[in-house]
């Protein structure tokens, strides 16, 4: 990786502590000296593309990420001095466990408390997985009609997000896109609802494909725990070739890793 210059301009980016090229088009590294610095600059860089996209387009379409890691980035989001423009934000989901939307385990639930209820938001604008369907498979497809119908999507289109926001797992998983599921491969639908074998159970999910025809995708990853599984997903080496994050490649957007040093600690420099 190739350290690019010194980092000037937004209050962000002087919380920056190194930028990284690395070595594809559209794709940097973003390293924050921890995990408030990180959820602050990751909050800003929300709130641009937030602003930017009602500006042009009059709404602003964002992927929210599951698991523990984003809670204080959402709780950053809440402060109205960021000036998001939540009446004209519409929030999805990357992936939802098979919970019900009150269930300690629900994203839903995580995003909801931390800074959903925080904000004014219309409940119309929240695209929560409905996970009170029948089956993760019937949750899966309603989902994927749910956002087919918000986008006015015709088959075999996929919708342009402005921005997704995804995790890493300690394993290399992202979503609940977990290293060498057959949902790698789904090229077809939106929303499908794979069996994780390590977990027993099946997870919704959004596949790859709606993360690669977004604007601009933002992985977040911080803590220790995480440092061997980003070092695999930016560095490669062994296992590396299974793994779903070289195959979230925006085809016409950037690819923003933000990561505190925890996180980068086994990232060769
Ligand atoms: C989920 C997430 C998942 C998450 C990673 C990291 O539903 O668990 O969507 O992809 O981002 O597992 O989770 P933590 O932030 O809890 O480490």
């Amino acid at each position: 990786m190739k350290r690019r210059g010194g980092a000037q301009g937004r209050a962000s980016e002087r919380r920056l502590q190194q930028v990284f090229l690395v070595g594809e088009p559209r794709v940097e590294l973003r390293v924050f000296a921890g995990a408030e610095e990180l959820a602050a600059a990751a909050a800003e860089e929300f709130a641009d593309r937030a602003r930017d996209a009602v500006s042009r387009r009059g709404r602003f379409t964002v992927v929210l990420p599951g698991g523990s890691s984003p809670t204080l980035f959402f709780e950053v989001l809440a402060d109205q001095r960021l000036g998001i423009p939540w009446s004209k934000v519409h929030v999805f989901w990357g992936d939802e466990r098979f919970v019900p939307p009150a269930h300690p385990e629900s994203n839903f639930r995580a995003a909801q408390e931390a800074l959903l209820a925080r904000v004014r938001i219309p409940q119309a604008n929240v695209h929560r997985i409905r996970t009170e369907a029948l089956s993760p498979n019937a949750a899966a497809a309603i989902y994927e009609q749910e956002i087919r119908t918000f986008f006015r999507l015709s088959a075999g289109r996929f919708p342009r997000f402005d921005l997704v926001v995804l995790g890493l797992g300690a394993d290399g998983h992202t979503a609940s896109l977990f290293p060498g599921s057959e949902a790698l491969s789904e090229d077809v639908r939106m929303v499908v609802a794979p069996l994780i074998a390590k977990l027993g159970i099946q997870r919704i999910t959004l596949t790859l494909p709606m993360f690669n025809s977004a604007r601009a995708v933002l992985f977040l990853v911080t803590g220790k725990q995480k440092a061997e599984a980003l070092a695999r997903a930016l560095e490669g080496g062994e296992g590396s070739e299974v793994l779903p994050t070289p195959l979230v490649r925006p085809k016409r957007g950037p690819l923003l890793w933000m990561v505190d040093r925890a996180a980068a600690g086994m990232l060769r420099r």
